[in-house]
């Protein structure tokens, strides 16, 4: 049985995603694949989750100031810089770029950017407080609205003379995130991204956080699917081209336990205090594989 999912309209009539195709030759196939999938029991994605054209086309115009974002924050990662000061940055060049920072008041955050230094694993709140120090090794999570489109990438620095320790981390977490992406294709499965992380973290002697992971984006700054990346290979939601999702895995040099910050219930801790790292781009499933919209 097929199972037909736009139920007014015409096999000859003009696709709903607006490619101005005829529905037959446009998304008559994917629906009803991803229907054959979903008999057999597989998770499937909302047909809603599959960007159009156009929406592609503004998610990627996002992803190219996001992108802009990281480039020109970097040279401002320095030692003896306020994480208040880099947000004040991210926020005057957001504005600048015609967008607007995603975090500011989501969900009550307070700032532009996450900036996570250390043993801090994510969500690290700027503030005047915490200052870069020679040695760390830092995250800098920027997400980006542009014109109704969401993006969001997140790159590692170190600051001054890292030791090698902390270096390796954070090249494995790129490694990571890398080898992640690469697995992503058409009518694949989201758990061979968890599976190739955690492969390699575990390869390296390191850990993955569970807790926390990626997400659905484009029209929304947080859609499904949510992105485990401790999952396995063959299981979790269908890949099917149009799907955008973060590619972003926390490696931890210690043990993978996290904990939350119970003063600004925000900020998340290795629980061990020893250092994470996380790198983190926009993916979008095609066709014949994957496009990295955050390049
Ligand atoms: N870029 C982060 C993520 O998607 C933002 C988290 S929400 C925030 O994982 F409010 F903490 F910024
Ligand atoms: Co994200």
């Amino acid at each position: 049985m097929i199972i037909n999912m736009s139920d007014k309209l015409g096999r000859n009539d003009a696709c709903w995603c607006g490619s101005g195709r005829k529905y037959k030759k446009c998304h008559t196939f994917l629906e009803e694949q991803i229907a054959i999938y979903r008999l057999k029991g597989y998770e499937v994605p909302h047909i809603k989750l599959l960007k159009t054209k156009q929406q592609m086309e503004g998610i990627r115009e996002s992803s190219k100031r996001n992108i802009a974002l990281l480039d020109f924050i970097g040279e401002y990662a320095v030692d003896g810089i306020t994480t208040e000061e880099l947000d004040r940055l991210i926020y005057e060049k957001t504005k600048e770029l015609g967008g607007i920072p995603a975090t500011l008041h989501f969900n009550g955050y307070p700032k532009s950017v996450c900036i996570s230094i250390n043993d801090i694993v994510c969500h690290g709140i700027p503030s005047d407080h915490v200052i870069l120090r020679n040695g760390d090794i830092v995250n800098i999570d920027v997400s980006t609205i542009y014109n109704g489109f969401f993006s969001d990438s997140s790159r590692m620095f170190c600051i001054g003379d890292v030791s090698e320790e902390k270096k390796r981390l954070v090249e494995v977490a790129k490694e990571c995130m890398d080898l992640g992406i690469e697995q992503v294709k058409p009518w694949g499965f989201l758990g061979d991204v968890g599976q190739a992380v955690n492969d390699h973290a575990k390869k390296n002697g390191y850990s993955v956080v569970r807790e926390i992971g990626g997400h659905g984006i484009g029209l929304e700054f947080h859609e499904d699917p949510w992105v485990s990346y401790v999952s396995k290979k063959g299981t979790g939601m269908l890949l099917v081209p149009g799907l955008v999702f973060t590619v972003e895995p926390m490696i931890n040099m210690g043990k993978a336990e996290v904990f939350v910050d119970e003063g600004d219930d925000w900020t998340i801790y290795t629980a061990d205090g020893k250092p994470s790292a996380q790198w983190e781009k926009t993916v979008l499933v095609t066709e014949t594989g994957y496009e990295i919209l955050t390049y």
